[in-house]
């Protein structure tokens, strides 16, 4: 048997790569400091839980609805009313394992092989696999200044063929954040053609210092009809090994995901769903609690990179990473005789020499930088942070 040729244009998971090899070095003993990691280092709130705990004493182990609980879609559209200001009918959403696999669904049931997607650059990696799998072409779009695109960069760079853009804001890698301006701009843009829009609003609880961020339906309702909405309580709530993401469309959209989904992996977990709609509906404070923690450390390590030469760190609005211009370090040698010239190479020599994992930068199309993701403890950040300072010091 051989593996197919779409199985074999699957690059695989550069984060996920560079967790494994800190994870083996950790294994044999070393002490390792990772910033790869993409999901918050606390645990899953105890209410959360415990409903979980529940829902299986009660036996809530069978197959549900492939789409999702009712009472979990009624707490996704309660959330998209008051968070949001949105109206969608349960029948307008749809719970999948993860927002992962929202947007897997989404784009394998809005894309036709040899459709074009406007990516903005940096981008989270699997947008870009996802996005081949169905056959469509990658337009990486360049952003004009602060990493951010305009209205323009969509006029300039797309064609008939041009289906969508995919949106992420809070972003991964970057931490940027559009403000209402920014999507009222991008929004025009879009209504002047017949392109659709998947906007990723996973990481919409983590912004700081008063920056606000809505969904780009909330500021152009207009867009409504062909927008999917992406979210989960995978950030929000730390429950990402729960599996629990939803999108938010137009009826027959979601009608045509659900249909994949239900001959793929059927309904997401049972008790997950249970937790899920007690992480919407109950308390809260466990998010403030986790954003204040996020403030802090983020505060910290932008201050601190920024005192190392060679490192050019802004300050980002929302999520919880950093992503660092580290090509002032290119072109050096380490202590131990390694030429450093590109993203990859650093981090395997932080890495290596420095027992610091960081994710390269074109793992996310920008080779200039490397992401570090501050959802670990203010200790471990300042061991990495100074480790980082020693192995930049030491560099000829
Ligand atoms: C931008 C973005 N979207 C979606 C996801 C996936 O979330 P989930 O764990 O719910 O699949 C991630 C996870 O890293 C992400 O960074």
């Amino acid at each position: 048997m051989e593996v197919s040729q779409r199985a074999k244009g699957i690059a695989p998971s550069a984060t996920l790569a560079i967790t494994n090899k800190a994870k083996v070095l950790k294994s044999q003993g070393l002490d390792i400091v990772g910033f790869g990691a993409g999901e918050p280092d606390f645990d899953t709130p105890l209410h959360i839980k415990e409903a979980a705990c529940e829902s299986l004493k009660q036996g809530f182990t069978k197959y549900t609805a492939t789409e999702g609980i009712v009472p979990l879609r009624k707490a996704i559209a309660a959330k998209l009313k008051k968070r949001n200001n949105l109206d969608y009918s349960t029948d307008e959403i749809l719970v999948s394992c993860g927002a992962k696999h929202s947007l897997y669904n989404a784009f394998m049931c809005v894309l036709n092989p040899g459709d074009e997607v406007i990516l903005p650059l940096p981008y989270w990696v699997s947008y870009d696999e996802q996005i081949r799998l169905c056959g469509a072409r990658v337009i990486a779009a360049k952003p004009e200044s602060n990493l951010k695109i305009t209205g323009d960069t969509i006029r300039r760079l797309r064609t008939p063929n041009t289906k969508l853009l995919v949106l992420n804001s809070p972003n991964n890698p970057t931490g940027i954040v559009y403000s209402e301006d920014e999507l009222r701009d991008i929004g025009q843009a879009i209504l002047e053609t017949d392109m659709g829009v998947i906007s990723d609003e996973i990481y919409e609880d983590f912004t700081y210092d008063g920056v606000k961020v809505n969904s780009i339906v909330t500021v152009m309702p207009e867009l409504k009809d062909r927008t999917i909405i992406i979210n989960g309580v995978s950030k929000t709530y730390s429950m990402t090994g729960w599996r629990i993401g939803y999108a938010a469309g137009p009826k027959d959209i979601i009608k045509a995901m659900g249909n994949l989904q239900a001959h793929s992996t059927s309904n997401p977990t049972s008790f997950a769903q249970v937790a899920a709609v007690q992480a919407l509906e109950g308390s809260q404070e466990s998010v403030e609690m986790m954003r204040n923690a996020f403030l802090e450390r983020r505060d910290y390590i932008v201050k601190a990179l920024n005192e190392i030469p060679g490192i050019k760190c802004d300050m980002p609005a929302g999520a919880f990473y950093v992503f660092p211009n580290v090509s002032g370090l290119y072109g050096k040698t380490t202590s131990k005789g390694t030429l450093i010239n590109d993203s990859q190479s650093l981090s395997a020599t932080l890495l290596e020499e420095a027992f610091v994992a960081v994710v390269p930068g074109d793992a996310f199309g920008t080779d200039e930088y490397v992401r570090l993701s501050y959802a670990c403890d203010l200790a471990s950040i300042k061991k990495g942070i100074n480790r980082i300072e020693e192995f930049v010091r030491k560099l000829r």
